[in-house]
């Protein structure tokens, strides 16, 4: 079953199907990178480009791994190395990279739709690497593999989200896509942080950390994207972690066998209490792994086929 659309800018770009099929190649994606020698000839000849307007550790990392691994030529472009410096806009970036003849394009930026602009513009498909505060579909994606390989399936669990929803494209994709397999969704931050008619998405609201977690197969914690604030929506960094952060307290109200998920970058002692990242709830690190997979995964089904 080929993917129906040229782009990935969206969950909503992708049938259950579709999300299914990615998970499925990811699992054989993963196997490579346990062999001794990491790599496969499935993008021989194939030139991707990671372009980022953003600062990134995980997602620039693991594609640019993803890339090597299934040999392909991998070159990563950077706002402040380009010529995005000396003006140039993003539509003649844009151009002016297609006139090299890439296969892939996968971009971050922090305005929302600036990858569907060039998804647009350009024969070349373009992965959204995570823009503004709209969507990160790939590290859904990763999420729900990570999930998916811990307890089988997505169909029937119940995800909590907690912290700055509104801000967080990891929130707003991971919704969309665990809806669209059949988890339920609670979502849990300050009222300042949570959008005032989140519940018409499909999602339930609640507010105290302490209730929200209770029913958790798995607790997803959001970093607070203070890059993306424009005014205080708390009161203190102290506050924030006494009242939503997930330490053991709150832990002791979740099930035995609850799982806790960050899509990173972590701030230890604010969204979670240090000494909780080291317990075997904790699965960020598999996260991180699996990024790889299912980036393999995205570059071999858009450009491998
Ligand atoms: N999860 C994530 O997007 O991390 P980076 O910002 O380090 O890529």
């Amino acid at each position: 079953m080929p993917l129906q659309h040229k782009d990935l800018i969206s969950i909503r770009d992708l049938s259950p199907d579709e999300i299914t099929l990615i998970l499925d190649t990811a699992v054989s994606m993963k196997e490579v990178s346990t062999r001794d020698i990491k790599k496969v000839p499935t993008l021989r000849g194939k030139t991707v480009i990671n372009l980022f307007f953003e600062p990134s550790t995980r997602t620039r990392t693991s594609f640019e791994i993803a890339g090597k691994r299934l040999s392909a030529d991998v070159v990563n472009i950077s706002a402040s190395t380009s010529s995005v410096v000396k003006g140039e806009t993003l539509e003649d970036t844009g151009r002016n990279l297609q006139a090299m003849n890439p296969d892939l394009l996968v971009m971050r930026h922090a305005n929302p739709g600036a990858p569907k602009m060039l998804a647009d513009l350009l024969p070349t498909p373009v992965l959204n690497a995570g823009d503004g505060a709209h969507e990160h579909p790939t590290q859904a994606l990763l999420d729900a593999f990570t999930i998916r390989e811990r307890k089988e399936q997505l169909q029937g669990l119940t995800v909590t989200i907690v912290g700055d929803i509104t801000h967080s494209r990891v929130a707003r994709s991971n919704i969309y896509l665990l809806q669209k397999m059949g988890a339920r969704v609670i979502v849990s931050g300050p009222r300042t942080m949570v959008p005032l008619f989140i519940e018409e998405l499909g999602v339930s609201f609640i507010p105290d950390i302490r209730e929200a977690v209770k029913e958790a197969d798995v607790i997803m914690m959001l970093r607070i994207q203070m890059e993306r604030q424009h005014e205080s929506l708390f009161p203190s960094i102290r506050e924030y972690a006494r009242f939503f952060g997930l330490n053991r307290n709150v832990l002791q109200k979740a099930k035995r066998d609850v799982l806790i998920m960050h899509p990173g970058p972590v701030n230890r002692g604010v969204e979670i209490s240090p000494d909780i990242l080291n317990t075997p709830y904790t699965i960020i690190l598999d996260q991180v792994t699996n990024g790889v997979a299912v980036r393999m995964a995205l570059m071999y089904l858009y450009i491998g086929r």
